[in-house]
Formats: C-alpha cells, structure tokens, sequence
C-alpha cells in the first residue's frame, strides 16, 4: 500500500500484501491457460490429496453434519464451552499434560492465540521475539497490536537450533524490558519443518529461569498448530513435562488450532492454554484472555467447539478421526522425505526438515528464484531468506521435480 487516503496507520506499517494468494492465484490462472499438468502449486498451506483436492476428515464432516440446530445457531460463551474447554487440553497435551494449573481459553484459530497472547503478555512498544525463519503473520500479528518483532538465527552453522543466537536475544531485551513474550513455532516449524529436542527445551527453560529469578516477566508462547503432524506426535509432547516445574515469573502459553490438526481451518477454532505453578496467575489468565476476546470477536465458533467435544467423548469418532489424520501424517512425512531425497541428489542446501507441513530452501534472490521456477509451471513462496515449499499441497513425485527445479531455477539465476 503507497499512501494512505482516509484510514490511520496509527503508527502501523500497513503494507499488507496477501503475497501466498497472489501467487497462487497466479497458479490458477497458469493451470486454465495451459493444463493443470503443466502447474505445480506448492504454496498451499492446507492439506491436499495427491490430486491437489482439500482434504476434509470424513469423521468431522459426519461430526458436524450431526449437530443440532442450536449447536451452531447459539452464542458460545465468552471463553468457550466449558466441556471444550476440557478436551482442547486432552487433544493438545496427549499424555503429556504435567501437574500444574492449566487453563484454556477458545479463540477463533491459532491466530487468535497468538493475538491473545500478545495482548496480554507484552507491553505496548516493547519487543516481541521469535526466530528469523518466521510464519509472516506473527510480524501483522505482533504489529497490530503496537508491539515491534525481533528476531534471533533459528540455527547455528551446524544446523542445530541456535541456542547461543536465543541466549543473547532474550539477554538484549531482558536489559531493556521488565517483561518478554518469545514465540517459539515448534515442533514442526512453519516454515522450515524444524523441531526443537528436548535438550534444546531443557537450555531454552534454563536461560528463561534466568532472568526469572532475577524478578523479569518471562512468558514462553509455544506456537503447537502442527504438533499433530510429527512423526511421533505422542512423543512430541513430551517436551510439555519440562515445564512441570517452572517458577511463578515463567509462564508458558500452548496455542492449540483445529485448523489441521481437524481440517477445520474455515471455522476457526483454537484454544490458547497457560500453563503455571500459580493458582492466581491461572485465573489472571481466564479473566484477562475472556476480556481480550469480549474485546476483538465476543466469542469463538460454537459448533466446531461442539464437534470436538463429540468427536473426544464417542469413541468410535475419535478412533476414525484418529485413522485419518494419521494417514494425513504418514502422507506429509512420505513428501517430506522424497524432497529431502531429491535435494540431496541434486546438491540443493535445505533448512533441516523434521516434519509438518513446509520445508525451506534458503536463497539470497527468493524473488527472481522465485519467479524463474513460475515460468517452468512451479510455484512457490518467497521468503525474505529463501523459498517455502508448501509439502501439504504437492504428491511425492512433484516433491521430486520441484527440489531439481528449484536447484536448476538458483544455479540460472546465479550464474548470471
Ligand atoms: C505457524 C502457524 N501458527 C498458527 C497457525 C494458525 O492458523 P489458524 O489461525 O488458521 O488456526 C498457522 C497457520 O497457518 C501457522 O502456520
């Protein structure tokens, strides 16, 4: 956006440009002029069948067909259902949820759980901090709400995640800021694939307790909207028991989403969870997350909060569920795979992938990269370091094409 004419930036960069629509759309265009078999369009954040059709879990379909009228005609209260309230917490932490207060607060999607989190865990004018590779919606996020975003190297030079790069970030700010909001996408980081170790957690907790004992208010946002797409997501969740001890000045906050976890990304259903050691700062945490949502949506969307508590308390829906985001998972894992094999057949550098939806191929000219693989039919997202292959989009045999592509498109532009 150049200049604004009648709206107030209010401080706020308001260059908003939808670049993975614009691209895609690019793609569409491209697949009706010249055949849907001369397009690959990896930029898809949602997951598709290997013939580029939206994936919509049977079982949930059957979920929500099933409801009554009032289910989706009434208000949900300000915080959610209160039986969703309870199962959002079984379906985030599995067999993980550690002995400590915990509560959960419905929000329209992640996005709403990043939004509440911001609100109520940040200073106005402070800084927020989150790793270089980035989900762009956090800088919109964190912007919106007037707080600025500062970043740290996700990895170090042997690709391993960048605890030193954390250590002085958190300590720059902890210098200037009574309080800090770090964000932390894992495990099945968007865009990379990356996933913190337990080791890594155990380090990140520590540097944390830090500067909690020091009297600084440390709040951990764990961005969890692909948890369910490792490839062990019980064992995912075993980082959540290092938190069982933390001490009343750290406080960790899950952001649950059923957008993939359910393929219900239209209807916008999440839950922000805390987790403390401190009775009063977990019913701080109801009353100021039901403020914040009285404040921007009133309330979240009652009948996917409803499916899901269907769906956990009848057994054989859960299990049919269960199967399919489970065949969704091996299939993302199997495309995952095939790209990292063609990568490193062809030589091409990528972020280290663990699993979820993307991986990254870091590039110092994603644009005109970018624009050179278009002309070849494939496109992708560029990033400000590199390009995103949206793995939910594309079957295993175009992962294969699209990782020498990407390669010959780089080895063109850089030759030049
Ligand atoms: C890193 C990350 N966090 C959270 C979300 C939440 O999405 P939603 O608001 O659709 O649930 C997404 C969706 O793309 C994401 O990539």
């Amino acid at each position: 956006m150049e200049k604004l004419i009648f709206a107030e930036a209010n401080g706020r960069e308001l260059n908003f440009t939808d670049k993975i629509f614009g691209i895609s759309s690019k793609a569409q265009e491209m697949a009706k002029r010249e055949g849907a078999d001369k397009v690959i369009n990896a930029t898809i954040g949602a997951l598709l069948d290997d013939r580029g059709n939206l994936i919509v879990f049977d079982a949930v379909d059957k979920a929500l067909r099933a409801l009554k009228a009032e289910d989706f005609a009434a208000y949900a209260p300000l915080s959610g259902i209160p039986e969703y309230l309870e199962v959002i917490k079984k379906y985030a932490f599995g067999s993980h949820m550690p002995n400590m207060y915990i509560a959960a607060s419905a929000t329209p999607g992640g996005a709403g759980t990043i939004r509440n989190a911001i609100v109520n865990y940040s200073k106005r004018d402070e800084t927020v901090i989150t790793s270089d590779w980035y989900w762009a919606a956090y800088k919109t996020l964190v912007t919106e709400n007037y707080r600025k975003l500062d970043t740290y190297k996700l990895l170090d030079e042997s690709g391993k995640y960048n605890i030193e790069a954390f250590a002085e970030c958190v300590d720059k700010y902890m210098k200037l800021q009574d309080s800090l909001l770090i964000i932390i996408n894992t495990p099945a980081h968007n865009p990379t694939g990356f996933s913190l170790t337990g080791e890594d957690w155990k380090k990140v907790i520590d540097i944390c307790e830090k500067y909690a004992a020091l009297g600084k208010k440390v709040t951990i946002f764990v961005d969890a909207a692909y948890i369910d797409f490792t490839e062990d997501p019980d064992e995912a969740r075993a980082f959540f028991d290092l938190f069982e001890n933390i001490s009343d000045n750290l406080l960790v906050l899950v952001g649950y989403s059923a957008s993939k976890s359910f393929t219900l990304y239209g209807m916008r259903c999440g839950a922000l969870i805390c987790m403390t050691n401190n009775e009063e700062i977990c019913e701080e945490f109801k009353n100021v997350t039901a403020f914040s949502g009285r404040g921007t949506w009133s309330n979240g969307t009652r009948s996917a909060q409803q499916v899901l508590v269907n769906m956990y308390n009848d057994r054989t829906m859960k299990e049919a569920v269960d199967k399919e985001r489970d065949a969704s998972r091996k299939m993302l894992l199997a495309r995952g795979k095939a790209f990292e094999e063609a990568a490193r057949e062809c030589g091409l550098e990528m972020l280290p992938y663990d699993s979820g939806f993307f991986v990254s191929v870091p590039c110092s000219a994603p644009d005109a990269v970018g624009e050179l693989l278009q002309k070849e039919g494939i496109f992708v997202v560029p990033l400000a370091m590199g390009l995103r292959v949206a793995l939910s989009a594309v079957s295993e045999e175009k992962c294969r094409i699209v990782a020498p592509a990407i390669k010959k498109a780089m080895d063109e532009y850089f030759a030049k």
